[in-house]
């Protein structure tokens, strides 16, 4: 059985904005997210199952469907995931924290913003029915978690870590999250009876299940992971999949209880590189592995005639590169975060590679290439303290000797 995986897609319907300064702002300031393709990306995505060999048996989608939570992104997921059902591959999608009564719900004119009607939590059930929670197994009725049986071997868990309002709202999206106390007995009941059926799990979260990163925790992990731990130590689960941190990533750990235990986040479907998980599993275990949708093959074989279409890499490197700049021009230029002496717009190109190598999971394959720069540059880096220029530089290169797009465990 193969599976695809995709996670913060981040579709903003096109219907809710013009081309201008507003929208322009928002992609300048979302950590590499492009915001003009993303119809495209999906026919990319589309094209991409349809011509694949064998075709995978089901695509997940981990939460962060759309932009902000806005009605009319949604909707045109609908419209994409029917067509990739109608070439026989079943959906399963499940909200992140951007999904649900999301205040931030918003659309663009070329220099305002306007309110847009938000999904809310009970809507995305009935939204999203055909596409994982028409076939559930069993339900979570305090969250939007369900089972599946993807065969008469394998049981999908879709559990929905966000935490949310009820009602539409003005507030920003949490983006931090958590599995409730019921949702968690629920698990436990759940997982109990996929045991008992003799079916192997494949646990999907929005958030982190843990930690990835030693003193970096952010808002990444569930907030009551070690809880989560406990639970999925006492069914002896090596694996889990999630999202949420838009980075290629490979969480390792060794649990409580001595379990090595690995936490799969695959990359955002609308950041470079453009990660798509692919999973297999068979009687012996289960391997992952992270591939870059090729949106210019799509482009070339449909006839597109936009160049940042038939050259993507190229586009979706720069549109990463620009919003990098952005970041990192407030430490380096305004903000003024180092010496004189230093070699500033070098040191910006450095980060800002060493960012896109994190992001494609890759920082491995460019080990030697960022030790040898890293140590031209840390006399400067090591005079300030800004994130950005020092501890987030560090976080990355401990990735060097780590694999974070290939993974197998045996069940
Ligand atoms: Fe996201």
């Amino acid at each position: 059985m193969n599976l695809w995986l995709v996670t913060d897609i981040h579709h903003l319907s096109p219907t809710l904005y013009e081309v201008g300064d507003k929208i322009q702002y928002m992609q300048d300031t979302a950590a590499g997210l492009e915001i003009y393709h993303s119809a495209d990306r999906l026919e990319a995505l589309v094209y991409a199952i349809d011509q694949a060999e064998p075709k995978p048996d089901g695509l997940i989608v981990s939460g962060d469907l759309t932009f902000n939570g806005e009605l009319a992104s949604i909707k045109d997921l609908a419209v994409v995931f029917k067509r990739i059902e109608d070439l026989g591959v079943p959906v399963y999608t499940m909200p992140g924290n951007h999904d649900l009564a999301n205040g931030w719900a918003r659309g663009f004119t070329k220099d305002d913003l306007f309110k847009t009607a938000q999904i809310m939590p009970e809507d995305f059930e009935s939204l999203m029915a055909d596409f994982g929670y028409k076939t559930a197994l069993s339900k979570d009725p305090q969250s939007r978690s369900y089972t599946v049986d993807l065969d008469q071997k394998n049981r999908l868990f879709m559990v929905d870590s966000n935490i949310y309002e009820g009602q539409e709202n003005t507030n920003p999206p949490q983006a931090g999250g958590r599995i409730s106390e019921t949702t968690m007995a629920w698990l436990d009941q759940e997982l109990a009876q996929a045991q008992a059926d003799g079916r192997h799990v494949i646990f999907v979260l929005h958030h982190n299940a843990f930690n990835h990163f030693k003193g970096f925790e952010g808002t990444f992990a569930i907030d009551n992971w070690a809880d989560l731990e406990q639970l999925l130590d006492r069914y002896h689960m090596a694996v889990t999949f999630c999202g949420h941190i838009h980075a290629q990533n490979i969480g390792r750990r060794t649990t409580a209880s001595g379990l090595d235990r690995y936490d799969v986040a695959t990359g955002s479907f609308a950041v470079y590189p453009n990660s798509v998980g692919h999973i297999v599993m068979d009687d012996q275990g289960l391997t992952y592995d992270s591939q870059v949708l090729d949106v210019a093959d799509w482009a070339q074989a449909s006839g597109q005639t936009d160049n940042d279409l038939l050259n993507y890499p190229v586009y979706i490197e720069q549109v990463y590169q620009a919003a990098n700049r952005v970041k990192l021009a407030e430490s380096v230029y305004t903000d003024n975060y180092l010496s004189d002496q230093a070699p500033k717009d070098e040191i910006v190109a450095f980060i800002g590679r060493l960012n896109q190598y994190f992001f494609a999971g890759t920082v491995s394959e460019h080990k030697d290439e960022l030790a040898a720069d890293y140590a031209k540059y840390e006399p400067y880096l090591a005079e300030t303290k800004a994130f950005f220029l020092t501890q987030y530089p560090q976080m990355i290169l401990k990735e060097a000797d780590k694999d974070n797009k290939y993974l197998q465990v045996d069940w």
